[in-house]
């Protein structure tokens, strides 16, 4: 576990936040049998499995039965997710994978080729977060360049090198966990985050409908707030509802069992609506308000040298 799969607050981590959470998120699917049904025997290849979402993805799938290939950069954390798998008696392999680097995903992407011929899943979980005002990213390329690798080119990279063999096979899965974000006001401060979200949401939906009479199916989860290390570094986050690693994984078991083309927390429906007509009062709002909420110390501990720059 991450240990930052629970909210600091005491009221999202109370039943009412709990019982909000599950209200408001995409729906999961938790019953064991159901699962291991559809995926026992199957390739699943997770990206983002050293951490949060993508770690309990791959925890899920492989107590179901699946063979999980798990794909980060932090090598030895994946191993130990992978490790922890195989101890309770289900089959992993963990490979490193900088979705930043092409080098490296056209390696992850032939290594599983050749170990297992075919690939039945695929999701699309890595993500960098990014909030930041701009004039702090002014200098630091690192900002545009980890956003955009991580959230659209290196998936849209991935996804090219898989895809034909799935499309060859006429079989297969690919879920997109993209964020409900995408369908909100067009926020200050998320510009890299959420444009490249967006980017490889509408990319992989053009594909997906060029994929299905191929036999590849896509979902695409527009997930709400999950409390992970990613959502961490925005304090005020841990006191709003959102679903743990855990339960949000249940969630990717639902795009597996039932292939919807969508999943989305139930305001997604309202925002997506009323987003396009109320867009010019809620930009004046956001633009008033986005001076107060200030930056995160991520963010500012990042821009002196000494953060990692992972700022949600
Ligand atoms: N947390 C939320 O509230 C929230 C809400 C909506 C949507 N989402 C989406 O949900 C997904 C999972 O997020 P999370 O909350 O579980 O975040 P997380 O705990 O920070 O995990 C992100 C994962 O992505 C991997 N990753 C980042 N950059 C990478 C790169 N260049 N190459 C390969 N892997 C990379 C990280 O592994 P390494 O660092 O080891 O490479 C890590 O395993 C993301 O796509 C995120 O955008 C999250």
């Amino acid at each position: 576990m991450d240990g930052l799969n629970r909210p600091n607050n005491a009221l999202a981590a109370g039943p009412i936040g709990r019982a909000a959470a599950w209200l408001i998120g995409p729906r999961g699917i938790s019953d064991p049998k159901r699962l291991r049904r559809e995926v026992e025997g199957k390739i699943a290849v997770v990206t983002g499995a050293s951490h949060g979402l993508g770690a309990e993805t791959a925890r899920l799938l492989g107590a179901a039965g699946a063979t999980v290939v798990l794909g980060a950069r932090s090598l030895d954390q994946l191993e130990e997710v992978a490790a922890e798998i195989k101890a309770a008696g289900g089959q992993a392999v963990a490979l490193r994978l900088d979705l930043g680097e092409p080098e490296s995903i056209s390696e992850f992407a032939s290594e599983i080729l050749t170990r297992f011929g075919h690939v039945d899943y695929l999701i699309h979980n890595a993500g960098k977060s990014l909030r930041r005002s701009i004039h702090l990213s002014y200098d630091r390329p690192k900002d545009l360049t980890a956003t955009s690798s991580a959230n659209y080119l290196g998936p849209m990279r991935l996804t090219l090198e898989l895809l034909p063999s799935m499309r060859a096979r006429r079989s297969g899965h690919i879920v997109n966990v993209s964020t409900v974000g995408v369908l909100f006001p067009t926020a200050p401060k998320w510009g890299f985050y959420l444009s490249s979200k967006a980017a490889f949401d509408v990319w992989m939906r053009a594909v997906g409908m060029e994929a299905r009479p191929d036999g590849v199916t896509l979902t695409t989860i527009y997930a709400g707030l999950m409390h992970t290390r990613m959502s961490a570094p925005s304090r005020w986050m841990s006191a709003l509802p959102g679903q743990t690693p855990a339960e949000a994984a249940t969630g990717v078991a639902r795009a597996l069992i039932r292939k919807p083309r969508f999943m989305i927390p139930a305001y997604g429906y309202l925002t997506a609506v009323l987003v396009p007509i109320l867009r010019v009062p809620l930009e004046v709002a956001a633009t008033a308000l986005y001076k107060r909420l200030g930056d995160t110390d991520a963010a500012l501990r990042a821009i002196n040298g000494k953060g990692s720059g992972n700022a949600a």
